[in-house]
């Protein structure tokens, strides 16, 4: 079924991506290999692109023109739900947590676990595994129980690495995740991407903080309005470098 993969095939591989929203062209001609087992950074200042290409790879928005393998065969996905179904799992900007539902079916969403001949839901066998996980990646809650809109902000953003983390098997996307995160919190989500990076996930971070791109990334992305300015290994650079990429001035 799949394309021929050995190590060098890249997981993810955008060619030549084009994004417009009606008149504004949001990105342009960019391309990028995805590898597993690393980290790969996405930089730039505020409207530059970044979380579009994100929604891009996710199946949220259809590239206006360019072409997105994964693993080596060429894929269109029609929305998130494929893109998820393919092992693409995001941690979304502007959070996409369901308010009114407990952590555990948040968990679970569009992938709950069911019992029985009537097919009901087994939340037990959902709470514990819930449970387990945010202890794991030692995510502070309540409860498993506990209703997404009475979580923090960083609680919630907690909630939806430990989503990402769990379900994911070829691609992360990360958009921002610790921009609401205090510095304890901040470290064990660095920890938690590091921890998908041994398990040969490949991931792709956007982050404003240079600190922190510098702890994690193996390779560095620049964009610029729109326009992909350069991709740097993290060893071969300083943030100097990075900082006149971002803004265009040396
Ligand atoms: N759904 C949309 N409809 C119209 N324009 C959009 C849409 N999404 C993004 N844009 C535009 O595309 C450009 C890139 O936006 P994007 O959200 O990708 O930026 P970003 O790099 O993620 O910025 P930030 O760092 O502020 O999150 C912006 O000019 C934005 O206004
Ligand atoms: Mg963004």
């Amino acid at each position: 079924m799949s394309a021929q993969t050995d190590d060098r095939t890249p997981v993810l591989q955008l060619r030549d991506i084009r994004k417009q929203f009606g008149g504004v062209v949001a990105v342009e001609k960019f391309s990028l290999d995805l590898y597993a087992g690393e980290i790969v950074a996405l930089v730039g200042d505020n409207g530059a692109g970044k979380s579009t290409i994100v929604k891009v790879v996710s199946g949220v928005h259809q590239p206006t023109a360019g072409t997105i393998s994964l693993s080596g065969e060429t894929v269109s996905f029609s929305d998130a739900s494929v893109a998820r179904e393919r092992g693409i799992e995001v941690v979304y900007q502007d959070l996409a947590l369901a308010d009114q539902q407990p952590v555990y079916m948040n968990l679970f969403l569009g992938r709950e676990q069911v019992r029985g001949p009537l097919r009901r839901l087994d939340r037990k066998k959902m709470v514990h595994e819930t449970q387990t996980l945010v202890d794991e990646l030692d995510v502070r809650i309540p409860s498993a129980r506990a209703i997404i809109r009475d979580l923090s902000g960083g609680q919630r953003q907690g909630v939806a690495i430990a989503r990402a983390t769990h379900w994911a098997t070829k691609l992360v996307l990360l958009d921002e995740p610790t921009a609401a995160l205090g510095v304890a919190e901040t470290a064990k989500v660095e920890k938690t991407v590091r921890t998908l990076r041994e398990r040969n996930l490949a991931i792709l971070i956007i982050s404003h903080s240079l600190d922190q791109v510098f702890r994690l990334a193996d390779r560095i992305c620049v964009l610029r309005r729109g326009q992909q300015i350069g991709i740097r290994e993290t060893a071969k650079t300083d943030k100097n470098e990075i900082v006149s990429m971002i803004t265009g001035v040396d």
